[in-house]
């Protein structure tokens, strides 16, 4: 039996989280492949309200794996904090893994994060500030510390010495900040180690194992298409690949165990931190679509940027991922609109422009252009069946499936496990 991938068409916070909640009880275990504690992702269900950072979305269903793949960086202190307190609610968390390959985010990897953000002064990325770009980057340059590494104090010790000695002096000499302290931070080390070497495990193999079993397993993406490393508006992005090929590197398993591919998108679209975004709204019309939605940062609290549907960018996102399905989250916050828009095409420099661009000065230049369609009183709040929808909101659905060019298979219609469209079943087909 095969994996199935939910990963974020837009620019995340498309609502994945409430996605794979809604799906995790068909499968055996749910896996995070890449990104870090930079995610937030939002359950909601009878057991109450989650938000989570690190440890996947299925938790709330007794006896799915939460796995915390090799592609990930984590910072332990996240990962007990939700441990705790999901643990503190009731819910079981003992068959939670992290690979030990997976990488940490150590505490001189936050304080970089923080003065190469101050540095880039007006061209800031607007990261969340939790270390992860600076994490990835000691992974690539092989200078990372890896889960399994906190099993082994004694040598870690002696690479920690040396890299806290090099960061420090980057830190006080390039940024003018302040040093790091060696013994702190192996103190640290010796802390996690003690409650951590439960939860370590070689994951690639267990993942393999359930798949060999015969059970589904769902890949939970975070961030999102649009800020991927690669594939995303560089350098305004992720340090990770949110696309479908980093659910194969970051999880050790093989593009032919994927039977499907979910791209989650919201009904309209948002993005947080810098960067350009074709259809942001700006001022009053930004104002009202934010205060309706309630666009406010699940890791950072910041304001989310808003906007129109983009389908030139969703194409895309389609395309790169081999999408098989669409969730559309979020359509109930469109009920009221007089008017809604899909941005179906950009126009830049006199020319008009129906690929997403990979020069990122050309997508900040970049003037969408919309189709209109006439909004619904009808609400779709909650509502539960395609037949129940107002025929407006159905052509609007409609018209996003036919321009994006995927079957929408689930619809979103409120926060709740149970505000959920299945249009056509995704696992076990
Ligand atoms: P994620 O990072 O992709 O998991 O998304 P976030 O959790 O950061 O943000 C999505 C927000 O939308 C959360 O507050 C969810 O509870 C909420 N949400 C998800 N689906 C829906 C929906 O269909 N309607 C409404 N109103 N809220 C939703
Ligand atoms: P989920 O999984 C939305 C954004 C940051 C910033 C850029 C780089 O909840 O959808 P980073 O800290 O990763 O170096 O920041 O990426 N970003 C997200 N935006 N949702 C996320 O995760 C994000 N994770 C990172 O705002 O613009
Ligand atoms: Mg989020």
């Amino acid at each position: 039996m095969p994996a199935y991938a939910v990963i974020g068409g837009q620019w995340g916070d498309e609502g994945k989280g409430k996605i794979i909640d809604y799906l995790a009880g068909k499968v055996k275990a749910v896996v995070r492949y890449a990104g870090g504690n930079n995610a937030g992702h939002t359950v909601i269900n009878d057991k109450g309200t989650f938000q989570l950072h690190l440890i996947p979305s299925g938790i709330c269903w007794p006896g799915v794996y939460g796995i915390v793949g090799n592609g990930v960086v984590a910072n332990p202190d996240v990962m007990l904090d939700e441990l705790n307190q999901l643990e503190s609610r009731g819910i079981d968390v003992s068959n939670v893994y992290v690979s030990e390959r997976a990488h940490v985010i150590m505490p001189y990897h936050i304080v970089q994060d923080n003065l190469e953000e101050k540095a880039r002064g007006s061209s800031a990325i607007g990261t969340t500030g939790q270390g992860v770009g600076p994490a990835y980057v000691d992974k690539v340059s092989r200078g990372g510390v890896r889960f399994s590494d906190l099993l082994e104090l004694d040598s870690l010790s002696q690479k920690l010495e040396y890299t806290i000695q090099f960061k420090n002096k980057i830190f006080t000499r390039v940024y003018d900040g302040d040093e790091v302290s060696f013994e702190d931070v192996l103190k640290r080390c010796r802390d996690w180690a003690e409650w951590i070497r439960p939860h370590i495990r070689s994951t690639d193999q267990l993942i393999h194992d359930l798949l060999d079993e015969g059970n589904d397993v769902l890949l939970e993406g975070a961030q999102g298409t649009m800020l991927d490393i690669d594939h995303g508006s560089y350098p305004y992005v992720t340090s990770s690949s949110p696309t479908i090929g980093g659910a194969c590197t970051g999880l050790g398993i093989s593009p032919q165990s994927i039977a499907g591919v979910l791209g989650v998108f919201k009904a309209y679209s948002t993005r947080v931190g810098g960067g350009p975004m074709p259809t942001e709204l700006h001022g009053q019309a930004a104002e009202n679509l934010r205060e309706i939605a309630h666009e406010y940062g699940t890791t950072t609290g910041r304001a989310r940027r808003v906007g129109w549907f983009d389908a030139v960018a969703g194409r895309y996102s389609r395309i790169v991922n081999g999408m098989t399905g669409i969730v559309l989250t979020r359509l109930d916050i469109l009920d009221g609109f007089d008017t809604v828009k899909i941005c179906n095409g950009y126009r830049a420099n006199g020319h008009e422009i129906d690929r997403f661009p990979s020069n990122t000065d050309l997508l900040a230049q970049c003037e969408p252009v919309y189709e209109d369609f006439p909004g619904w009183d009808t609400p779709t709040s909650g509502v539960t069946t395609w037949e129940a929808l107002p025929e407006n909101a159905q052509n609007y659905v409609s018209r996003i499936q036919d321009l994006v060019g995927c079957p929408i298979q689930i619809i979103s219609t409120g926060p709740n496990r149970e505000e959920t469209i299945l249009r056509s079943p995704v696992i076990g087909q």
